[in-house]
Order: structure tokens, then C-alpha cells, then sequence
């Protein structure tokens, strides 16, 4: 049974994912919910969280606020995509439960260390908060059992900007300091987004489904389509962070490579997500020169492809 704490800016794709988890309790123990603004501010991504949780009946999950901005860059969010409200604008009830009393980053510390070696971290909004625990808390490098991250584009086009993901474009330097952080990363990204199109037959059955979530993912949905359809996709709907999700549940059905990755920071790349082969901005054998980018360098595991019948067996599975 792994331990998952979920970092979340909910989100459509977010409640697709949280759903999932939520119905393989098999495999997978939600312990708790952190917030990060990204589709939508914060104030807004904390209450549809607290809303998901008393939907699943989850009121028991700590729902940690987290970060209201990112650590250099402006705030930008994704309203065009998710709605106003971050749930394609579908009414919303008022929440009832509490906020957890602490924010996310040291919530996320704690549990971190008090369950040594047992907590994955699925971070599936900008990374703002797991880069201010770690810079907090370094230890928790060590203790995380791992860290499933939905973001970055390594070989293909990015869908905030032509280089960049939207969760990595949202706070770049967090997502480069958490790339670099030493502890096992797993980048569940836009590359693998295009072998988990879930089609429009499926997606029915999961919005008239008896789940818990299924009203909010058939709430949320039409909104996110419409995005979609100015793209000219109108039969099918990616869910990037049920990719990640699915990761968690079934690691086996993704094909995946270690690499070195180099975050962008700044300029018309930023947010970018490039593999250096090398590890190393530039061969100097003679070692007297040194690039500032090459101690941000680091290996993560990157998904590539996912065995598309085999997701759409676990979605049908956990949500239909
Ligand atoms: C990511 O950005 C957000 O819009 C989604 O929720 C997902 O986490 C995809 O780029
Ligand atoms: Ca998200």
C-alpha cells in the first residue's frame, strides 16, 4: 500500500486524478491534500479541495493551503482552460470543513518525517510548495520514498508556450530547485499525454457513473471540452495528472527512460524542460571552465508512453 500525498490546483485533470486515487484503495492511501495556485488562485484551489474531500467523503484528510505565489516569476493562472473557478465553472456548495491548521510546505515536512521512506509525493500543480519544504527541510530528500511529478515537455512542444508546460511555466524555479533536490523523481509529463487521450464513450460512463466525484468530473468537463475544441479535439479529452496518478497504480503499463534535465528559468524558454545527454552543459576536460546550469542538472525518470488500452482498462476500472 504506498502512502500518497497529494499536491493539487484543482483542476479538472486534478479530479480526475484524485478520483482515481480515491477509488483504488487497494493500492494507494490518500494521508493528505496540499493546495498550490496554477489553474486558478489558491484561495479558489483550497476550497474546491475541501469541496472534493466532503464529496468523497474525505472530511479526515488534512487540506493544507499552500503557496499564493510562485517564488520569482508573477502570478499567472489557466482560467481560459479550467474555469473562473477552476471547475469549468460549474456551481459550487460552500465547503464546512476546516483548513488543516498548518500551510503546505510544513505539512508536507511533517509527514515526510514521520513516516521515513513511506511518503510519495505527487505534486501535480506548480511546485511552489515542495521547493519551500524542501529549502526548509532538506532531510525530507533523503526520507521521501518518491517524488511522481505532472509536469515539464522533455521531447515535445510544451502547452503553455512552445517550450513549456503550464505547471513548470507557472514557477520555474521551484520546479528547478525540486528537479535538482537529489531525491527519486519521477516526470510524468506532456510526453506521455498523448497515449492517454480517454475518449468521449468512456468519459460518458465516467460521468454517469455512481462514484463519488463522478458530478464534479461531469460538471467540470464541458467547459475544459470547449478549450479543447478550439484545438480541434472534440472526441477525446487528455487528463495530464491521471497520467501521474495512474503512474502510482500501475508503473508497469508506462515506458520510461532516465535522464538529465535541465530547468529553464528565465527568457522565451522558461519553464523548459531540456535533457543535456551529457549531464553536462559543455565537455571542458581540462575543467577550467563552469557553468552555472550544470549543478541544476539532474536525472529524473521520465515517462514517455503509456500502454493506452492498459490506462483506459484502469480508468474504465476505478471511475466507470
Ligand atoms: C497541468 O497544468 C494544469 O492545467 C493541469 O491541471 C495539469 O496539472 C498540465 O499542463
Ligand atoms: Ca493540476
Amino acid at each position: 500500500m504506498k502512502k500518497v500525498w497529494i499536491d493539487t490546483d484543482p483542476g479538472v485533470d486534478d479530479t480526475f486524478a484524485i478520483a482515481m486515487l480515491f477509488e483504488a484503495k487497494d493500492k494507494v492511501e490518500v494521508i493528505g491534500v496540499s493546495t498550490i495556485f496554477g489553474n486558478v488562485d489558491v484561495a479558489q484551489t483550497t476550497r474546491n479541495a475541501r469541496i472534493l474531500m466532503e464529496a468523497a467523503g474525505k472530511t479526515d484528510l488534512p487540506v493544507a493551503r499552500g503557496a499564493s505565489y510562485p517564488l520569482v516569476v508573477p502570478l499567472d493562472t489557466s482560467p481560459f482552460v479550467h474555469g473562473a473557478n477552476g471547475m469549468g465553472d460549474m456551481p459550487l456548495p460552500e465547503p464546512h470543513m476546516p483548513e488543516f491548521a498548518l500551510r503546505a510546505p510544513q505539512a508536507i515536512i511533517d509527514v515526510i518525517l514521520a513516516n521515513p521512506h513511506e511518503i510519495t509525493l505527487l505534486p501535480i500543480g506548480p511546485l511552489t510548495n515542495i521547493a519551500m519544504a524542501y529549502l526548509m527541510e532538506p532531510k525530507i530528500a533523503e526520507l521521501v520514498k518518491e517524488v511522481v511529478i505532472m509536469g515539464g515537455a522533455v521531447r515535445c512542444p510544451g502547452n503553455i508556450t512552445p517550450a513549456a508546460e503550464a505547471n513548470f511555466f507557472h514557477d520555474p524555479h521551484a520546479a528547478q530547485i525540486v528537479m535538482s533536490a537529489g531525491w527519486p523523481v519521477v516526470l510524468a509529463g506532456l510526453d506521455v499525454c498523448s497515449f492517454g487521450m480517454v475518449p468521449q464513450a468512456l468519459l460518458d460512463k465516467v460521468c454517469r457513473a455512481d462514484k463519488a466525484l463522478a458530478p464534479y468530473i461531469a460538471g467540470a468537463l464541458p467547459f475544459f471540452q470547449d478549450f479543447l475544441k478550439t484545438f480541434g479535439v472534440y472526441d477525446r479529452v487528455d487528463f495530464p495528472d491521471a497520467l501521474a496518478a495512474a503512474y502510482l497504480l500501475e508503473p508497469g503499463i508506462f515506458t520510461l527512460e532516465e535522464l538529465p534535465l535541465f530547468i529553464e528559468v528565465e527568457g522565451s524558454c522558461m519553464g523548459q524542460s531540456l535533457p543535456v545527454p551529457t549531464g553536462k552543459w559543455y565537455e571542458d576536460l581540462k575543467a577550467n571552465r563552469h557553468y552555472k546550469a550544470d549543478d541544476a542538472i539532474a536525472p529524473a525518470k521520465v515517462l514517455f508512453k503509456v500502454d493506452t488500452s492498459a490506462f483506459l482498462n484502469l480508468i474504465e476500472k476505478l471511475l466507470a
